[in-house]
């Protein structure tokens, strides 16, 4: 049963039950209409009260119909909400909980609507890169004004019930959510005779200036839109239901969904929604995996890393305790915890109590004994293979037994580390990316011999710190950090070749990404490529990088943090400026290699950079080191700025074509140091089966 009927009094009870949020799937659909029909034909019913089971009022879609015909197989929603609207008895909706999308639009084609307190109210289709396909761009409007509708539309954030209590969106509001459906029920009976029956059809949208709110909503929503055309579309939509006969409106209303649903922007948008939930799941890591408890946590290290690592327990209220080699060292990473939470502070996103909560959290020690009974241990220290054996030889001998130690490493091996230990059950790596108490990438490294309880609690610790986790296999670089290297290998032949950092970096950027190479290495550090290009250099010496980063280095340039880097920065200032000095050290490097320095096009700098990331992203999948295309595009969106219009590399390039891809790559591959662009055997077959990563 997706929808239940009973009968209390004279008032017919329909009750959408669809774990986990009523999703409103075909079952569901087919079993509302029944239960109204049901409803019109017992003359015993005076009026119908529509609500939801369990978690939900509705959180409207079901999202497992999403690419499939099944969402347009009648009865649709238009013709539940239909059936719902033209029903000859009074329908009041009983709105609990969560109340979005095409659940609120149900709700909207209802006479009446009755609310808890604290319910979510939204229409998140924008999300999607979509408008409300059902109705709720002609109704919203109709009941809470054009500017509260259009601010909810093109936003898509829930807002509490009781916001909007003042609008005639609610008849009723109920302060406590456990008394909604007798306040229902009663409300139901209280207006079962009046008609003619209310309609947010028959109502109008008025605004005292009409055409002036309009044009400043279009302008300031299609500044903030970027690649996006679904917010303006939203704001055309609302202006429809001003301006146009309702019929009329819905129609428009219709054809504009339609049209968003084919854009490659909401397909990437779907993707995306789609792929992080899919990251979550491990197929031979069964859902009902016993977890272990994480209570109290540890992190080495009170660097960059270690300092935001320890920041993410508190945040999510565990506590933690940092160990360092001196105490000078343990004083730095807390006096940059403080400066953080206090920037925090002052942008008004953290209360003063919270702010002291936190810190509490947080304590500071140079001894092993005071770690040993932490549930977790995260491992920030150099990036050394032997500095990191030791802590590992340290924390074996000492930690609880079933604590789970894990590595920040970047790109070292995992199983070497894990070979350390006693236990290597129990290692895992846990790649948080910089600032590690901002970014939502969690690279969650699955070692030979780690356990899978021991992942599944990874998995659920991401959760927990408000991390989008990928789970990679154990290879130098892992998922993102592989990628990047080839890319960066580009842009470092395209300054060769005849660019520019600035050149590379606003061609990068203007297709999308959120910083180019040059200035994202200015804010990492160049120092911290230097130093693995030289282990690198006598592990795979085969490898051809252009010189000139290592150069920036030798001149000491590495970046913000030295005040200098490819770019020039003016002290307290994080904007790059162009340097005669670093275009002068590019040119005279080309020279020496011989190079006749050329106009480079942004498209191939697009092409170079980007190709180079699907390429490898390519290999990944095929060695198993991820285990979806689809991951290895969240880690992009999620932790490398790559444009989320797009997709993630592996989206894009389905898009692209995978034949118009590879051959871009064989004609770089006839370039110079084209041994770098050897091209992925999967994608080869792929393009030859007339199949892309993602489909
Ligand atoms: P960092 O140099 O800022 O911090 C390392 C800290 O570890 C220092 O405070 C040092 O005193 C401490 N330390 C060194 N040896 C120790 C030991 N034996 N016992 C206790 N403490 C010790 O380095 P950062 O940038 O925080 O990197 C740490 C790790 O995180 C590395 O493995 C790095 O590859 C990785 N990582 C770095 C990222 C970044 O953007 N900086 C991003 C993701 C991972």
């Amino acid at each position: 049963m997706s929808a239940e009927y009973t009968v209390q009094g004279q008032v017919a009870v329909i009750t959408l039950n669809n774990p986990p949020v009523n999703g409103l799937g075909l079952e569901t659909r087919t079993a509302a209409v029944q239960a109204i029909g049901r409803a019109e034909a017992d003359e015993a019913v005076k009026a119908i009260v529509l609500t939801g089971a369990g978690k939900a009022f509705s959180g409207g879609a079901d999202i497992r119909e999403f690419n499939s015909p099944k969402a347009l197989t009648e009865p649709t929603l238009h013709t539940l909400i239909r059936t719902v609207e033209g029903s000859s008895k009074p329908v009041v909706a009983a709105i609990h909980s969560v109340c979005m999308g095409g659940g609120l639009e149900l709700a909207l084609g209802c006479n009446y609507r009755v609310a808890a307190a604290g319910a979510q109210i939204a229409l998140p289709e924008v999300k999607l890169g979509l408008i409300p396909g059902a109705g709720g761009t002609q109704r919203l409007p109709r009941l809470v004004g054009i500017e509260r509708a259009l601010e909810m539309i093109v936003t898509g954030v829930p807002v509490p019930s009781e916001k909007l209590a003042g609008s005639a969106l609610f008849d009723e509001l109920v302060p406590d959510a456990s008394e909604l459906l007798s306040a229902a029920i009663k409300f139901a009976e209280n207006i079962a005779d009046v008609r003619p029956l209310p309609k947010v059809r028959d109502r109008k949208v008025a605004h005292p200036d009409l055409d002036a709110f309009l044009k400043g909503a279009r302008e300031r929503v299609k500044a903030a839109a970027g690649a996006f055309p679904a917010p303006v579309a939203c704001v055309d939509a609302i202006a429809a239901s001003a301006t146009m006969p309702f019929e009329d409106g819905l129609k428009f209303e219709r054809d504009r969904f339609l049209q968003l649903k084919e854009t490659t922007e909401s397909k990437a948008l779907r993707h995306s929604f789609f792929a992080e939930r899919a990251a979550s799941k491990i197929p031979d890591v069964p859902a009902d995996t016993p977890l272990r408890n994480i209570a109290k946590a540890a992190v080495i290290g009170a660097g960059t890393m270690g300092a935001g690592i320890a920041m993410n327990f508190a945040n999510a209220g565990i506590p933690v305790t940092i160990l360092e080699m001196k105490r000078d060292a343990l004083d730095k990473g807390f006096a940059t915890i403080r400066k953080n939470y206090e920037s925090a502070l002052k942008k008004g996103k953290l209360t003063s109590e919270k702010l002291e909560e936190r810190l509490n959290l947080i304590s500071g020690t140079l001894s092993y004994e005071e770690i040993a009974d932490a549930d977790i241990v995260i491992e920030a220290v150099f990036e050394e293979m032997a500095v990191k054996a030791q802590v590992f030889r340290e924390l074996d001998k000492v930690m609880k037994p079933g604590a789970i130690l894990a590595s920040n490493t970047s790109t070292l091996d995992i199983n070497k580390i894990a070979a350390v230990t006693s236990r290597p059950q129990d290692v895992i790596g846990l790649h948080f990316f910089s600032p590690a108490q901002v970014m939502k990438l969690l690279e969650i490294v699955r070692g030979a011999q780690t356990g899978k309880d021991v992942l599944a609690t990874a998995l659920a610790l991401s959760k927990k710190l408000k991390k989008t986790g990928v789970v990679a296999g154990v290879c130098d670089g892992f998922i993102g950090n592989r990628m990047l290297e080839q890319y960066l290998r580009q842009a470092g032949f395209l300054l060769d070749e005849g660019a520019t950092p600035e050149q590379v970096d606003k061609a990068i950027e203007k297709f999308g990404f959120a910083m180019g190479p040059f200035r994202m290495s200015d804010l990492a550090g160049n120092d911290v490529g230097w130093y693995i290009r030289k282990r690198r250099a006598v592990e795979s010496p085969h490898l051809v990088y252009s010189r000139t980063a290592d150069i920036l280095c030798e001149l000491g340039r590495f970046g913000q943090k030295s005040g200098a880097g490819w770019y020039d920065y003016k002290p307290g200032d994080r904007h790059a400026h162009p340097s005669q000095l670093v275009n002068d050290m590019i040119a005279d490097y080309s020279r020496q290699q011989g190079i006749r320095r050329r106009k480079v096009s942004d498209e191939e700098i697009i092409e170079r950079l980007v190709y180079a990331l699907v390429n490898e992203g390519a290999r990944i999948l095929e060695e198993g080191i991820a285990l979806r295309a689809s991951d290895i595009d969240m880690v992009y969106l999620s932790g490398y700025g790559f444009p989320l219009h797009r997709g993630g590399p592996m989206f894009y390039a389905d898009t692209v074509g995978l034949p118009h891809v590879l051959e871009a790559i064989e004609r770089y591959a006839r370039g110079r140091h084209g041994e770098a662009w050897a091209p992925a055997p999967l994608m080869v077959r792929l393009a030859i089966e007339g199949k892309g990563f993602v489909s």
